[in-house]
């Protein structure tokens, strides 16, 4: 067991403290570059304003003989170009890879400063944060740097699955989590090609009528991924810490994405992985709470400000619990309303009220 004190101090001498709140920026996409291609590089300052979080892939989909050239694309994006507010993450190659250690070594070292968040691949359990925690409070020490970089972990082994509540609060650097679904699928042995979404032969059927037993029986397709992101928000929102839903892998299907993304955000998760960029449109338009419901959630806490009590808002029944579900929904829409001015008309705020 670990003293809960020194949860709060750092774990090697001269690593800044850990933070004890995460900060909750727009998250509404985190959106995928690899940066061993150049002219990707080179497009970094027009895609930053368009997302919230930038991330420059390190593992798989980057080719093993361009994982040294992924690596300097992203330490060249952190020391020269200008974000703005979005966020700068990485992946980085799982913690077995042989590449894993240049990677965290070089990208504290050459842009720690500039690196909000570490995704870690494949996490299994607590063991692999506590590695990745110590490791970068030593290297954090030789940086110099002032704020320690959170740690991400992806969720996509069936182990990981098991040890989702630990791995959550393994260590105040853990920022949240992805849903991987496409090594989940291969780590479970389920019999799907696909990323995300669902699967025509994944489905419940009604009973037969018995006085028809041939006739044509209803059925649909069910979510396979119900019960881990579930899950997975649980263990998250439990530890004060973000959940998003991961990669949709068929960039074609937009309509499929939309409706993967938005049982993800129905969920509780608040954001996707962005692959492509009609895929940066779809996470915008999902991970943005509706005007109409933000109009409505504004509504009630005006009308409420104290929060307490029974009150009937337009025929709804309104009480302390629906009152902490508007502020959640006011309080996104502001945050999102300061970097969108689209949005912040859509909600009818006035720039000033934007936070
Ligand atoms: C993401 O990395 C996944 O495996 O789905
Ligand atoms: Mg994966």
């Amino acid at each position: 067991m670990r003293n809960p004190r020194d949860f709060g101090k750092p774990l090697a001498i001269g690593a800044p403290a850990p933070v004890l709140e995460i900060p909750f920026k727009p998250s509404r996409m985190i959106h995928f570059l690899d940066f061993s291609n150049e002219k990707m590089v080179a497009k970094v300052p027009d895609i930053a304003p368009t997302v919230d979080i930038l991330l420059g892939n390190l593992e798989d989909a980057v080719p093993v003989d361009r994982k040294q050239a992924a690596r300097e694309g992203v330490v060249r994006v952190g020391q020269e170009m200008d974000l703005g507010d979005t966020q700068l993450w990485t992946r980085v190659n799982s913690l077995e890879s042989p590449w894993v250690l240049d990677d965290i070594t070089t990208l504290v070292r050459e842009i720690g400063h500039k690196l909000d968040v570490m995704m870690i691949p494949k996490v299994e359990g607590a063991w692999d944060i506590h590695y990745v925690d110590r490791l970068l409070a030593q290297l954090e020490a030789r940086a110099d740097l002032e704020r320690p970089i959170l740690i991400h972990a992806i969720l996509e082994t069936g182990l990981g699955v098991v040890n989702l509540e630990e791995i959550a609060t393994a260590s105040p650097r853990m920022q949240g989590m992805s849903f991987g679904p496409a090594d989940l699928a291969a780590s479970r042995r389920m019999k799907t090609t696909r990323v995300g979404g669902g699967h025509p032969g994944y489905r419940v059927i009604e009973d037969p009528d018995p006085s028809d037993p041939e006739a044509t029986r209803a059925t649909a397709q069910q979510d396979p991924w119900h019960y881990s992101i579930a899950r997975m928000v649980d263990a998250c929102t439990s530890a004060g810490i973000l959940p998003f839903y991961g990669p949709y892998g068929d960039i074609r299907d937009v309509q499929g994405c939309e409706t993967q993304f938005r049982a993800a955000f129905l969920l509780g998760c608040v954001g996707a992985w962005s692959l492509h960029p009609v895929q940066i449109d779809i996470a915008k338009k999902v991970f943005s709470p509706d005007p109409d419901e933000v109009r409505f959630a504004k509504k009630v806490l005006e009308a409420i400000p104290d929060g307490r009590g029974v009150h009937m808002i337009d025929g709804k029944m309104q009480d302390d619990a629906t009152w902490k579900q508007c502020k959640v929904m006011v309080t996104l829409a502001e945050m999102l309303a300061h970097r969108d001015p689209d949005l912040a008309e859509a909600y009818g705020f006035e720039p000033a009220a934007a936070v």
